[in-house]
């Protein structure tokens, strides 16, 4: 179970809840491995609404539905719905509530997804808000530096490449700063680092926060976050073509080091594919826990985890 009934911001979130959900995810790995399939939500539809390009937030809601043997009701873009033709995001969520047992919903517009909880009567899961909050992702985030390292705290961070319009940076940077000692150092084009009152609100809670130009990952890091300039949410197309092949990790820089390699995906120019066979490149197995930890999300918010 879940102290929420929707899940819209990292906010929500805290070491206990995240303990919990680490612990379902891993019952549901396991259950995939054993058995492929469960009965555990069969009787119950779940809403897949992508207003927003997706491949990884989609494919896995939708296999973790299926896994769990739920219903689906599915848009995969607002072009064929009702949105098109101006509705509300208040009336898509009031009839699609009366569609299905749990929305999940990406949107382009920053707050979308608190606009949608507040009118769902059935529970809600933001899949992404614009360039506010992706609230799962920072779950998948988390799981996979609790597998790999063993702990979510005492770790040096380093994000890149564009904390002030990644929502996954903005998720896992306000999830991890709960946990004692993190260190955090962004990375990347000055006009692309995070908000003042992100970096205020980080030291807040007591992280330390550097910004520096450049980094090298033998300086101490854990982890390297790294991901695309967002260019679909870049006001001056100058700046991102300036910058879109600046930053970039390759094989000498990554190669001897300890520090995990992490990336929500999708990539584009940030990270050379001769990284991908290196042991600390741990992007797509990242991705690959987007199932089993949706399924555990889909279960408690559900009641049935
Ligand atoms: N990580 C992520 O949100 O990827 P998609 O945009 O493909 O869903």
């Amino acid at each position: 179970m879940l102290p929420f009934d929707s899940l819209i911001s990292a906010q929500q979130l805290t070491p206990e809840i995240v303990a919990n959900v680490i612990s379902v995810t891993d019952a549901m790995a396991q259950n995939i491995e054993q058995s492929g399939r469960i009965d555990l939500l069969d009787d119950k539809v779940v809403s897949l609404l992508f207003f927003e390009p997706s491949s990884r937030t989609m494919m896995s809601f939708q296999s973790a539905a299926q896994r769990l043997k739920a219903g689906m009701v599915f848009a995969q873009s607002a072009a064929g719905t009702s949105l098109e033709k101006g509705e509300s995001i208040e009336d898509t969520i009031r009839m699609v509530e009366a569609y299905s047992d749990i929305i999940v919903m990406r949107h382009a517009m920053p707050g979308s997804a608190e606009i949608a909880a507040n009118t769902s009567k059935v529970p809600f899961i933001n899949a992404g808000d614009g360039g506010n909050e992706h609230p799962t992702q920072a779950l998948i985030d988390v799981y996979t530096i609790h597998k790999h390292k063993g702990r979510l705290d005492n770790l040096n961070v380093v994000f890149g490449y564009d904390s002030l319009q990644s929502r996954s940076i903005h998720s896992l940077s306000r999830l991890l700063a709960q946990y004692p000692n993190n260190r955090f150092t962004f990375t990347g084009p000055k006009e692309l680092n995070p908000r003042d009152e992100v970096l205020t609100d980080l030291r807040a809670l007591g992280v330390e926060c550097e910004i520096r130009s450049e980094v090298e990952l033998g300086d101490g890091f854990d982890i390297a976050y790294v991901n695309r300039l967002q260019q679909e949410r870049f006001a001056d197309q100058a700046l991102f073509d300036k910058n879109r092949r600046k930053y970039r990790l390759t094989r000498d820089k990554v190669e001897g080091s300890n520090c995990l390699i992490l990336d929500p995906l999708p990539r584009i120019d940030e990270i050379d594919t001769d990284v991908d066979s290196l042991p600390n490149a741990l992007y797509f197995k990242q991705a690959s826990y987007g199932v089993p930890l949706r399924m555990a999300l889909l279960a408690m918010l559900l009641g049935k985890a």
